[in-house]
């Protein structure tokens, strides 16, 4: 476009959004997907006004969402993936959605790219037992395609409710669609990863998700990332860290 005739464009724009403001329209309509979205959400904030204050224990908000169909993943779900793990623990791992291992099984991070993370928390002196391991989708996408911007915003607030209810010292998020939807931001991974941001006040440490490990098993400097995210996050935690040398798988 010219520069003479975008300007004439925004314009008429402006005067045609001037014209509707002055008839009183000061809102479009709403697409279908908001329409969804909003009912999604006023049945999710339904069901937790159920009782008069939030769930205080993780079991309790377990049985809150109980048989959740608030999006569409409900129908193609084996298993709601809800977390496992420790609910007093100092550290919480999120990751984005259950692959068909953990929507066989109902437990996150149990297929290979939990074997990498298992492995990640293990290296780093804790058990599984001793941490908390939750997704911001608890139901796995169909092929695990990438989650849709509606079922994390009708997914997210439980992940929320159990950061709450746990208050971690310290969370990590595992790629991008973790790092992001806690962040609210767009910035890539990439960017994000190897510092500490906050989320109401907890330390929060992007770093790179198992299965990008998994697919660039080659690139060793994407796994010294990680472990240098991870040593941040025990000096976060006043924790001895573990020697490792590079040359060391
Ligand atoms: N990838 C995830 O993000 N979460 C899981 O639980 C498994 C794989």
């Amino acid at each position: 476009m010219e520069t003479l005739s975008r300007q004439t464009f925004y314009e008429s724009v402006r005067e045609y959004l001037r014209e509707l403001a002055e008839s009183g329209i000061d809102g479009l309509p709403e697409s279908d997907e908001t329409k969804e979205k909003n009912i999604n959400t006023d049945l999710f904030n339904a069901q937790m006004r159920t009782s008069d204050s939030p769930p205080e224990t993780l079991e309790s908000l377990r049985q809150k969402i109980g048989d959740c169909k608030l999006c569409t993943l409900s129908s193609s779900r084996k298993n709601l993936v809800f977390g496992a793990g420790n609910e007093k623990a100092r550290l919480v791992f999120v990751g984005e959605a259950p692959g068909a291992d953990e929507d066989r099984q109902g437990i996150p991070f149990v297929g290979e790219a939990g074997g990498i993370l298992t492995r990640i928390i293990r290296a780093i002196g804790f058990t599984r037992d001793e941490i908390y391991i939750c997704n911001v989708l608890k139901c796995r996408p169909p092929a695990n395609r990438n989650p849709h911007k509606e079922e994390i915003a009708s997914c997210s607030p439980f992940l929320i409710q159990q950061l709450e209810i746990i208050k971690p010292e310290v969370i990590v998020t595992l790629g991008t669609f973790a790092t992001q939807t806690l962040l609210n931001t767009k910035e890539p991974i990439s960017r994000l990863r190897g510092k500490f941001h906050l989320y109401h006040g907890i330390p929060l440490m992007p770093t790179f998700h198992p299965s990008f490990l998994l697919r660039n098993k080659g690139n060793k400097q994407y796994y010294w990332d990680v472990w240098s995210d991870m040593v941040q996050v025990l000096q976060k935690l006043n924790l001895p860290v573990p020697e490792k040398n590079q040359g060391q798988g």
